[in-house]
């Protein structure tokens, strides 16, 4: 449709029709599960804005969902089309590693592909928008929605968020296979006040616009159709409601022309933050700040007929919001269209095919961090192998988003290892329950598997407790249950259930060799783990394919690559804990001063357990001192920063070398260390390679003390390394 027919279409639209474009509902109300009566229709929800709704959430599957586009549109005053949501996150039926493993592969152009499959089979099971990529920065464990993020640093988490937005919407969204991406939640929901969800964040704007912001903006700068606001204040003011983040930030800043969409009944929780006395001044709070869309509370369609009406709302505000829920509908090409990628024959030929199933495999691979391991892994041709815990058989390791993935079609570990040589020699245990009644998780939509009685834990325990005394090495599989991370899950302790840490002692005492899979959505105080195993792999939700590639890495024949996206704190009282910390006026450098007033702390070191980009392989990497070509530039030039990278050891390995800048004085004070740059490289054993990091001007920059990105002469630091603590650095003078 040209922009005119589409300003015509909207031109001859009844108010009603135009504010309930603005109305989207649960799928349930089309499929007979929800009526629009009672108390629904007291809550905006009346058959008659149903009827007319802009957009439906949750429901899936091609025959479905054309049946309820077809039924709608032809009741449909003006016949337009249904947009249909659902939070696609690692996947659809193929699931991918949570997308905080999918930080740890440090290689954006993998989660593009993963999009890509992702938008694919959603987009043949009926879809037109996913509420994906989530882009918050996280620097707090106990906070349960890290696990949707790709990590602490505002560089890595732009790439992941263009090449995200990239691989859901390719070129034009009008293409096949194509979904609408929905960055999200705009902003700073990832700093909740003590990891605790739904909390006020209390950010300075300066922190808020220099390391939160940017990844947001990536997505939009990569054609994101959707934005996705956020639960949380910002400066004191509900983000639902928030103008000056909306409209000057949002807005007008970063050039956002899309559609806004409300968070799950955020616009109604602007009054439980007392920022609105009723569901009325809620909806003028909404529409002023430019929120397009109300997720599931009917306060637009209830309210905003008569707010126009009296004067309260003038009417263009309802058009503006229309005319870009419309412009995305027809950028979809659904006026053409209205069922687009939808077709019953394609869900099954493409979802969960071999060509899926390999990407997931890949990711996952390429996902696990190897935090420890003193010679234990990969695991020795023939040895007797015993893998005990809660993992070993367990289906489900898709994450708690993977709502659609069918536990069903994952491999689980035990199937993974005995479709293998490996199998003849090994031995299986439970050990234990995954939460051995400790952890309760209740209120989830999905059930929580019933877990054996403590009699049955008891037995269970000694028969692993047994197998591990016999085995050469045993592979332990701990870690959190898929539900206790992701909405709703803070944690003040971060660590695997007490019955697990219980297992994991037993099968010490009486075998040296015990490496850990970890299985997490977030990090873990692992120091007892760290301590005791000898080797640690972490998996987090690695999703469908993630057994085979776990047994892929255990038996060697992939060797581990993936590094840290988020510091591993070494206790909850670090937490939040980062690398790119600003310097403080007290530094504190471990083992070196004696002073006792700087900035640490009596009783553990400032550094974590694990930093961020750190990850150990099967072989070793030499990394010669950084040289530079020279030690001056001026803002227009460029300089070079080089190191040798060698293959120490004995089989082939991949790498990243990590280039971190450190402006040693400017007007605002600067991060300890900022990732500018990274190099995956792979090497024979023996071999070496030059890695060459380019440093231009706009590397430079910051938000300085004039609010403005720019970079000022002086001193800075290039470092080059294998994770965030190198020392390995080299001076040099911006003119
Ligand atoms: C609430 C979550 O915060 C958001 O991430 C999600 O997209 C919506 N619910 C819709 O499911």
């Amino acid at each position: 449709m040209t922009e005119q027919k589409l300003q015509e279409l909207l031109q001859d639209m009844t108010l009603e029709e135009k504010v309930n474009q603005m109305l989207q509902v649960a799928g349930g109300f089309f499929t007979g599960d929800m009526v629009a009566m009672g108390p629904m229709a007291e809550k905006g929800f009346t058959e008659d804005n149903v009827s007319k709704a802009g957009s439906v959430l949750g429901a899936l599957g091609a025959g479905k969902l054309k049946k309820i586009q077809r039924e709608f549109m032809e009741k449909h005053p003006h016949k337009i089309p249904l947009l249909f949501m659902l939070d696609v996150i690692n996947g659809l039926k193929t699931v991918f590693p949570i997308p905080l493993g999918q930080g740890a592969t440090f290689e954006p152009e993998l989660s593009e592909r993963c999009a890509q499959v992702a938008a694919k089979e959603a987009a043949v099971s009926g879809l037109h928008v996913t509420f994906s990529p989530m882009v918050d920065l996280v620097r707090d464990a106990r906070w349960g929605r890290v696990m949707e993020s790709t990590g602490e640093d505002p560089y890595m988490n732009c790439l992941f968020s263009e090449a995200m937005v990239k691989g859901y919407q390719g070129e034009d969204l009008r293409e096949p296979y194509r979904v609408a991406a929905c960055v999200k939640h705009f902003a700073g929901y990832g700093a909740p006040t003590a990891g605790r969800d739904y909390n006020t964040v209390e950010l300075s704007r300066h922190t808020l616009k220099e390391f939160y912001l940017p990844s947001y903006k990536a997505g939009i700068d990569a054609g994101a159709a959707m934005v996705m606001t956020s639960f949380n204040t910002i400066d004191g003011v509900p983000a639902t409601g928030n103008r000056w983040l909306m409209r000057d930030i949002l807005r007008d800043e970063m050039g956002f022309d899309g559609v806004l969409i409300s968070d799950w009944a955020a616009i109604e929780e602007i009054i439980y933050h007392g920022y609105c006395a009723d569901r009325k001044e809620a909806a003028v709070r909404a529409v002023n700040a430019g929120v397009d869309i109300d997720m599931m509370t009917g306060i637009y369609s209830e309210h905003l007929c008569n707010l126009v009406r009296d004067g309260k709302v003038p009417e263009e505000l309802v058009d503006e919001a229309v005319y870009r829920i419309l412009a995305l509908k027809n950028k979809l090409g659904l006026f053409e269209n209205p069922y687009k990628d939808a077709d019953e024959e394609k869900e099954k030929e493409v979802i969960l095919c071999k060509e899926h199933r390999e990407l997931a495999r890949e990711a996952a691979r390429k996902s696990f961090v190897l935090l420890k391991n003193e010679e234990v892994l990969p695991l020795k041709k023939g040895e007797k192998v015993a893998y005990i815990g809660p993992y070993v058989d367990n289906r489900n390791m898709m994450g708690s988003w993977s709502i659609v993935g069918d536990a069903k079609d994952v491999t689980t570990l035990k199937e993974a290892v005995l479709e293998r040589e490996e199998g003849k020699t090994a031995m299986f245990g439970a050990g234990c329950a995954l939460l051995g009644g400790e952890v309760k998780l209740e209120g989830f939509m999905e059930s929580v598997e019933e877990e054996p009685s403590a009699e049955e834990c008891a037995a269970m325990m000694e028969e692993a407790v047994k197998l591990a005394g016999e085995a050469d090495t045993v592979v332990l599989a701990l870690g959190e249950h898929r539900l206790q991370s992701g909405e709703a899950t803070s944690n003040a302790t971060i660590q695997i259930p007490k019955i697990q840490m219980e297992l994991f002692r037993r099968v010490c005492e009486v075998n040296e060799k015990v490496a850990v899979v970890l299985f997490s959505g977030r990090p873990l105080d692992i120091r007892e783990i760290s301590r005791k195993a000898k080797a640690v792999l972490e998996v987090w939700m690695p999703g469908t394919e993630g057994a085979r590639a776990i047994v892929d890495v255990l038996s060697g024949d992939y060797n581990p690559s993936g590094k840290l996206p988020m510091s591993f704190p070494y206790c909850v009282g670090q937490v939040p804990v980062h690398y790119n910390e600003y310097s403080t006026g007290r530094p504190h450098v471990e083992g070196k001063d004696k002073d006792r007033f700087r900035s640490k702390y009596l009783d553990i070191p400032n550094e974590p357990l694990y930093p961020f980009g750190y990850g150990l392989s099967y072989t070793r990497f030499a990394v010669s001192p950084a040289e530079i070509d020279k030690e001056r530039m001026s803002g227009g030039e460029k300089l070079h920063v080089s190191v040798n990278v060698k293959n120490v050891g004995d089989v082939a390995g991949t790498e990243t070398l990590q280039l971190y800048i450190h402006d040693i004085a400017a007007s605002v004070v600067r991060p300890v260390k900022e990732l500018k740059g990274f190099r995956k490289v792979t090497l024979e054993p023996g071999q070496e390679e030059r890695v060459s990091f380019e440093i231009d001007g706009s590397m430079l920059r910051f938000l300085t003390e004039n609010d403005r990105w720019e970079s000022e002469p002086g001193e800075f630091e290039a470092f080059v390394g294998t994770d965030s603590s190198t020392v390995n650095c080299v001076k040099f003078w911006l003119d």
